[in-house]
């Protein structure tokens, strides 16, 4: 058994402990990070990360995710990590992109199902106000990883290959360095191949946190930092995972309100679509209409009604409504049915000046248990 860490440092408004959510929640940037197998990176000798005044990093946040799946009591962690800073900075900012893909559904006994992503024209255009460069890039899966690839495309082009790895391994990660770094221009995309093995498993494997769940992410860093707003580049399917933290609306759906069954619009679509169909698998003649109308909502066309769907199977107690709601939904129809079924640093000189910390150095992987 293997105990997983992830090092994720970031620049959130919290100042206490809680569930991280891989990141999310707002926490974009990444200034660091270790998995498995890897013994802390030195970074590129012109980059380093800005902390303290101006654009600098005020606050971060350390992410971990442990494994325990039996739930032994007798786990015990004790990793950290040490930060070098400096006065003496150097050339470049940095920073780290993250791009792949976050609808992962992988069903058992499968020789290899393939998971893209991608960090499209348009949301590298979204993202970038000037080309970056990047010095290194590794890729992250779990234990169903097999092989895993970033291509770098421009007007719709292969330029190369970014981090292939034809063998893939989740506890001995490879780290691609790249000894002239690479100019990534506003518009260039970053498609994430992810390739699995599920054979030696008998259930659905999701995307998740969990080491038995499933991940296909690339990690790419790059400079200058000023060149990048945003540098969580992942889909959710085709959609742009990040704007569920700044759009409201996506696709003409008001997505907090299509959750919420106090919203008297919604309210009125869960109380016509369960007045009209059953959800325990009867196709009653009343409800085909009804099923025609509700699905003109754009909560419920495309990406958008597929990211509900797996809302309602990730919390079906919080999302009970929900979850019936696509139940009686799916009633009249078998071909939907087949279809899911697919085939904290501290500044030390505080006020005075602004900081960067150059190389880090995680000791985790010394002093971590690795308990077989
Ligand atoms: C649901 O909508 C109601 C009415 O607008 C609002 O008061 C409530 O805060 C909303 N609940 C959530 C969880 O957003």
């Amino acid at each position: 058994m293997v105990t997983i860490l992830f090092f994720w440092l970031a620049a959130p408004d919290i100042d206490v402990p809680r569930p991280c959510d891989m990141g999310l929640q707002g926490c974009f940037h990444i200034i660091g990070l270790w998995t498995v197998g890897t013994f802390g990176e030195c970074f590129h000798e012109q980059i380093g990360f800005l902390l303290g005044q101006g654009r600098g990093f005020k606050k971060v946040a350390m992410q971990f995710h442990w494994n325990n799946p039996q739930l032994k009591p007798d786990y015990v962690d004790s990793s950290g990590m040490v930060l070098h800073l400096t006065k003496n900075k150097r050339t470049h900012n940095a920073g780290v992109l993250q791009v792949g893909q976050n609808n992962i559904q992988l069903a058992p006994g499968v020789e290899k199902i393939t998971v893209e992503g991608s960090c499209t024209p348009d949301m590298s255009r979204l993202r970038l106000t000037g080309p970056i460069h990047f010095t290194t890039g590794f890729n992250h899966m779990h234990y169903l990883g097999r092989a895993m690839n970033m291509e770098h495309i421009r007007n719709g082009a292969k330029l190369r290959d970014l981090t292939m790895d034809e063998v893939y391994s989740y506890d001995s990660p490879v780290i691609h360095n790249y000894a002239e770094s690479i100019r990534f221009e506003p518009g260039d995309e970053i498609k994430t191949s992810c390739h699995f093995k599920t054979t030696e498993r008998s259930k659905t494997v999701f995307q998740g946190d969990g080491t038995n769940d499933e991940m296909c992410y690339g990690f790419l860093t790059y400079y200058p930092a000023e060149n990048m707003r945003n540098p969580y580049c992942i889909q959710w399917r085709g959609l742009d995972s990040s704007i569920f933290y700044y759009q409201e609306t996506i696709n003409g759906c008001v997505w907090q309100d299509f959750l919420n069954t106090s919203i008297p619009t919604t309210q009125a679509l869960h109380t016509r679509v369960l007045s009209h169909c059953s959800h325990l698998g009867l196709c009653l003649k009343e409800c085909v209409s009804v099923i025609k109308e509700a699905k003109q909502h754009p909560c419920l066309q495309g990406d958008m009604h597929e990211y509900f769907r797996t809302v309602a199977r990730e919390d079906g107690v919080k999302n009970a409504q929900l979850a019936l709601l696509f139940s009686a939904l799916d009633s009249c129809d078998t071909e939907m049915a087949l279809e899911s079924c697919p085939k904290p640093v501290t500044d030390p000189t505080s006020t005075s000046s602004t900081l960067q910390f150059s190389v880090f150095w995680i000791g985790a992987a010394s002093i971590l248990r690795f308990i077989m």
